[in-house]
């Protein structure tokens, strides 16, 4: 799907994997993948800035554990996440 290079270290990325959205977090070199559209009104979740754990949207501020997908106000509301492997230098997605 993509490669561990394309994902940097503190940062996310936004891939099409199949029909759905995903946005790929690298935390420290482990990999974690949520829905990448933002449940408020639709942001670019892979675009917001990673703080720890958690990512701000980049469009309103809410903000979700990417590790859980849960937002951190509110943990009833949460992104879908998805099983992530490595494999050699690829990270792939299960949607
Ligand atoms: S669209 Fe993400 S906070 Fe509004």
């Amino acid at each position: 799907m993509a490669s561990v290079s394309e994902v940097p270290v503190g940062e996310g990325r936004e891939f099409t994997v199949g029909d759905r959205i995903v946005a790929v977090f690298n935390l420290d070199g482990a990999f974690h993948a949520v829905d990448g559209i933002c449940l408020h009104a639709g942001g670019p979740v892979a675009q917001g800035k990673v703080t720890g754990c958690v990512v701000t949207c980049p469009w309103h501020g809410w903000q979700y554990d990417v590790t859980t997908g849960k937002h951190c106000l509110t943990p009833r509301l949460a992104l879908d996440r998805f099983p992530v492997r490595v494999v050699d230098d690829a990270v792939e997605v299960e949607v």
